[in-house]
């Protein structure tokens, strides 16, 4: 893993959309995994950014989003579909049919989780997953003891995850009990993965997934065994790791590091 980290939240934001760009201008009909939650707001607005007065072109690239709540409809307000129109689609040139959203209201979760699993492989794959992380460690709504070899279905959410989201719905009571997710396994079959995570809230849980045992109980760290994994953390997310003068010199050093490895 690559761990980038930056000054804030801005500089994530920043760093992150740059890593995506680069990817959309390497390969135009890039296959790009997204995620929901406050962490990408920011990226996202960049991303945007660079569409407008840099006309970065998202004409050609498939979107497949992580996850959505059971139940919701997609264009529940509090439903990731319209988190996702509403943070991002809008903003920039993305054609409407190429952009994939788990469907909350489906009356077969089962059935459409195979269809989209055959749709992510008919696209060609996840070129470039962007991942957040949840407290308890989760990637999508992977949440802890779910299998590494997972694919997309349907799980229940942790009790913290319920307490974490409760913020977006007017009470605890109204958010989901069950969502839509990629599974560890899905996600892991992308070729690279950004996974971004800023704030305080979420020093201790980086620390564990980055430098402590790989385990179904923190999916986040499934990332261990990925070849081709970056992490952009603001200073307060990377406020507990141990290793972080180890990951500033390389990041400081990066054109040495590349020549040495060849990236
Ligand atoms: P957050 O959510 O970005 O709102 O912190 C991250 C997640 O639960 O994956």
């Amino acid at each position: 893993m690559e761990i980038i980290i930056t000054p804030d939240y801005e500089a994530m934001s920043r760093t992150s959309a740059e890593i995506i760009a680069r990817e959309v201008k390497r390969k135009h009909d890039l296959v790009l995994g997204l995620a929901t939650g406050d962490t990408p707001i920011g990226t996202y607005k960049k991303l945007a950014r660079m569409y407008k007065e840099e006309g970065l072109d998202f004409s050609k690239v498939t979107t497949f989003n992580l996850d959505e709540y059971l139940g919701l409809a997609p264009l529940h307000e509090n439903s990731y579909n319209y988190f996702m129109w509403e943070n991002f689609f809008k903003h920039v040139n993305v054609s409407a049919h190429r952009l994939f959203v788990p469907q909350g209201n489906t009356d077969d979760p089962e059935e459409f989780s195979e269809w989209y699993e055959k749709k992510i492989q008919e696209a060609g794959g996840i070129d470039l997953q962007v991942l957040g992380i949840g407290r308890d460690g989760h990637i999508g709504f992977n949440e802890p003891g779910s299998s590494f070899a997972s694919r997309t279905r349907v799980k229940a959410l942790y009790e913290q995850t319920i307490k974490d989201n409760a913020r977006f719905f007017e009470r605890e009571e109204d958010v989901p009990r069950f969502a839509i997710t990629m599974g560890v396994g899905t996600i892991m079959d992308a070729r690279k993965i950004l996974l971004i995570a800023s704030g305080k809230g979420k020093a201790d849980v980086c620390r564990e997934f980055i430098e402590g045992p790989v385990t179904s109980q923190i999916t986040a760290t499934a990332l261990q065994l990925h070849n081709y994994a970056i992490v952009v953390l603001d200073e307060e997310a990377a406020g507990g790791l141990e290793r972080r003068q180890y990951y500033n010199w390389v990041r400081d050093n990066k054109h040495v590091v590349e020549k040495r490895i060849g990236r």
